[in-house]
């Protein structure tokens, strides 16, 4: 009589990678960026509580193809569909919810103190930290002579760092919830805290006192002191909050919230709060310089709302026609007694231009391609706007046509740009692994020096950073 073979081969035999569930599956594919228990590494957490209102199909689709202008990369030539609807399913299951107050918190705790009278051998206000994607480090860089004068091993730094008053310190938070305190006089780290097991962004105070955090688990907004780097108030009732700013006017945060239509402004100082209904969520937005309103949509809108922070309320909602607007990246600047904001979309290769306080869309520009972020400068005629290939395209304040392009590394993407103070140099990104930093005279257009780095995703200069 033929044995049976051991159950245990059999389901061996069965588990093998033609019949992996969607659970091994996104250990062997999806756990490296996410996190194995997926709360999240440099990437966000794979949730059901993060996903919020997003379908299974639209899931579906960002596993197929990627995020454009991220690091998500799309498994469509890796993965079959049927794998692809395992792992959704298997995302979908809850997680489990990490319990992280104040406690906890504070068992992650460093920090060294500081002296008083600290001076910088270099301009500070002309500052730079560059933050690499490829090796999770910060580099600081002066911005006279473009010298690298230290680096700093910071994780998976998520947008820019925010410097306090006195340029003196800098604060970064990794998407793994870390929230890092950088003296930039002596170019070291000086304190830390673990505000959650993801986060968003920060904001600072207007006095430098007071960080504010957006943190997506467990979701919330979370007040800390900046100086002991401890936690002062832990809002948990709010939900996800999609970003933080600081309204230096008139002393307040202003946090969005992911999944419902409102923004709730928090007293800097008494931390009270006011809730103001905005008709959409507001995932991706900017506030106007004179800080009055804030224009904002929501993720893959295409309607874009603005809401008067004084009123309390939406005044106006214009239907932009192009999918997804980035707001967040918007190049504002004033010509002729106007003001106007410029921004990228991106799910088309167009760039709209909004005159601000009309309301009106007043422009709407081909690109090469649909690129992640516009920046310009009070000194300088034009919007410099990436568009996800190995050009730079270069739009006239005036006319709003594109004037001209610089393409700095051929076939290579190049990607964010950053000015000095002064507006007389822009700094452009090559997003590759062996990357570079391109400094370009942003009058004559000609490039003058290249510095080498590991993917830059960004870099900030600590003048224009320090809103
Ligand atoms: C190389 C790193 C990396 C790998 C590997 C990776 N992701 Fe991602 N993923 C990212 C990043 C970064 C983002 C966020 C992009 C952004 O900024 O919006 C992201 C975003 C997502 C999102 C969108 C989340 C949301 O709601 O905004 C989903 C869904 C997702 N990933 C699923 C997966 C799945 C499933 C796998 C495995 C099959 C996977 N990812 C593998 C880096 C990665």
């Amino acid at each position: 009589m033929k044995r049976l073979l051991p159950a245990i081969f059999i389901s061996a035999i069965l588990t093998g990678s033609a019949f992996a569930s969607g659970e091994e599956l996104y250990s062997r594919h999806c756990a490296s960026c996410h996190h194995p228990e997926r709360y999240g590494l440099n990437a966000p957490p794979l949730i059901p509580e993060y996903f919020g209102i997003k379908k299974d199909k639209e899931l579906a689709s960002i596993v197929a193809n990627g995020l454009d202008a991220t690091q998500m990369p799309g498994f469509k030539g890796t993965l079959s569909e049927n794998e692809i609807k395992e792992i959704v399913a298997f995302i979908r299951t809850p997680a489990k919810m990490p319990t992280w107050g104040r406690e906890e918190m504070l068992s992650t705790w460093e920090l060294s103190m500081l002296e008083d009278d600290r001076e910088a051998p270099y301009d500070l206000e002309n500052f730079f930290m560059v933050v690499e994607g490829g090796t999770g480090k910060v580099h600081f860089m002066d911005g006279a002579g473009f010298d690298v004068l230290g680096s700093v091993k910071a994780g998976a730094v998520h947008g820019g760092p925010k410097f306090s008053p006195s340029l003196k310190d800098a604060y970064v938070v990794s998407r793994d919830g870390w929230i890092t305190k950088y003296d930039i006089v002596n170019l070291r780290e000086v304190g830390r805290l673990r505000a959650g097991i993801s986060a968003r962004n920060l904001a600072i105070s207007s006095d430098g006192k007071r960080l504010a955090v957006a943190t997506l688990l467990p979701e919330g907004l979370l007040i800390m002191d900046a100086f002991t780097m401890k936690p002062v108030k832990i809002f948990n009732e709010v939900g996800a909050v999609s970003a933080v700013y600081a309204l230096k006017g008139s002393q307040r945060f202003v946090a969005a919230l992911k999944d419902s239509p409102e923004v709730i402004l928090v007293d800097e100082k008494t931390l009270e709060t006011k809730r103001i209904a905005t008709g959409q969520p507001m995932t991706d937005f900017f506030i106007e310089p004179q800080e009055r309103y804030i224009i904002g949509t929501s993720r893959d809108g295409s309607e874009i709302t603005v809401v008067d922070l004084k009123e309390g309320k939406a005044v106006k909602s214009m239907k932009s026609g192009v999918r997804m607007p980035h707001l967040a990246s918007a190049a504002v600047w004033s010509q002729d007694g106007e003001v106007y904001a410029a921004f990228p979309h991106i799910g088309e290769p167009l760039v709209s231009v909004l005159k601000l306080y009309h309301w009106e869309l007043v422009a709407q520009i081909k690109m090469k391609g649909s690129g992640f972020f516009a920046r310009t400068h009070e000194y300088i005629p034009h919007i410099w706007v990436d568009t996800n290939t190995d050009t730079i395209q270069l739009i006239d304040k005036k006319t709003f046509k594109v004037v001209g392009e610089v393409t700095p590394q051929p076939g290579k993407k190049a990607m964010h740009i950053e000015f000095t103070k002064e507006g007389s140099f822009a700094l452009v990104s090559i997003w590759e692994e062996d990357g570079a930093v391109v400094i370009y005279d942003s009058r004559s257009l000609k490039p003058v020096k290249t510095l080498p780095f590991k993917k830059p995703v960004g870099k900030y200069n600590a003048t224009n950073k320090k809103f």
